[in-house]
């Protein structure tokens, strides 16, 4: 059995890369603002590296975020969130602060994934299993609609619900 491997944990693991066919399944990005140095493939149409600092540079466009792990997740997170046009790659740690904060009250929809992805080296090869479950997150409707209608395997869950789905029996519209 294979051994699960945790991308937290040092050992140059923040390098572990999205499998591509999550990507394509997503249709096309403007911007990956955390890309590797030497990427194996493109993940948008412009990428900012660690050279950049992706994290203090203007974004533009629809972006694909899998941002650095450990501590750094957060601020990468916060700033998509505000940013609000685009999908990350993140743990489904469901109950901590970091995904109350920028998740449940600030995306439009998460995405759970039926199993643990295998992520790929910079070199382009398939890597171990992940030690925890991952999920996507969208902000913005457009990219909620595009977790909805992907095909992935997993658990679509939307997170804002529409002022006219609220109207039922009972209950009047302008509530
Ligand atoms: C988990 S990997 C994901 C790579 C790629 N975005 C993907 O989806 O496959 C995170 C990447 O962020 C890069 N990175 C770390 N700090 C960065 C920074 N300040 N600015 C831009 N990229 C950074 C790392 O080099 C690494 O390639």
């Amino acid at each position: 059995m294979g051994k699960a491997w945790s991308h937290e944990r040092g050992e140059g693991k923040e390098e572990w890369l999205t499998p591509p066919l999550i990507i394509k399944s997503l249709g096309s990005f403007d911007l990956d603002p955390c890309s590797p140095v030497n990427r194996p493939w493109d993940t948008a149409a412009k990428h900012y590296t660690v050279e950049d600092d992706g994290l203090c540079q203007k974004w533009e466009g629809r972006v694909w975020m899998n941002p650095p792990y450990g501590r750094e997740t957060n601020k990468w997170l916060k700033k998509l969130a505000e940013y609000g046009n685009g999908i990350a790659l993140i743990f489904a740690r469901t109950d901590t602060r970091m995904f109350h904060n920028y998740v449940w009250n600030a995306a439009d929809a998460i995405f759970f994934f039926k199993g643990r992805l295998k992520f790929y080296t910079v070199d382009g090869q398939e890597a171990g299993t992940a030690g925890a479950a991952s999920c996507l997150v969208a902000y913005g409707k457009d990219n909620a609609r595009i977790l909805e209608m992907c095909d992935i395997a997993g658990q679509f869950v939307p997170l804002i619900v529409e002022a006219e789905s609220m109207t039922f029996a009972g209950m009047n519209s302008a509530l």
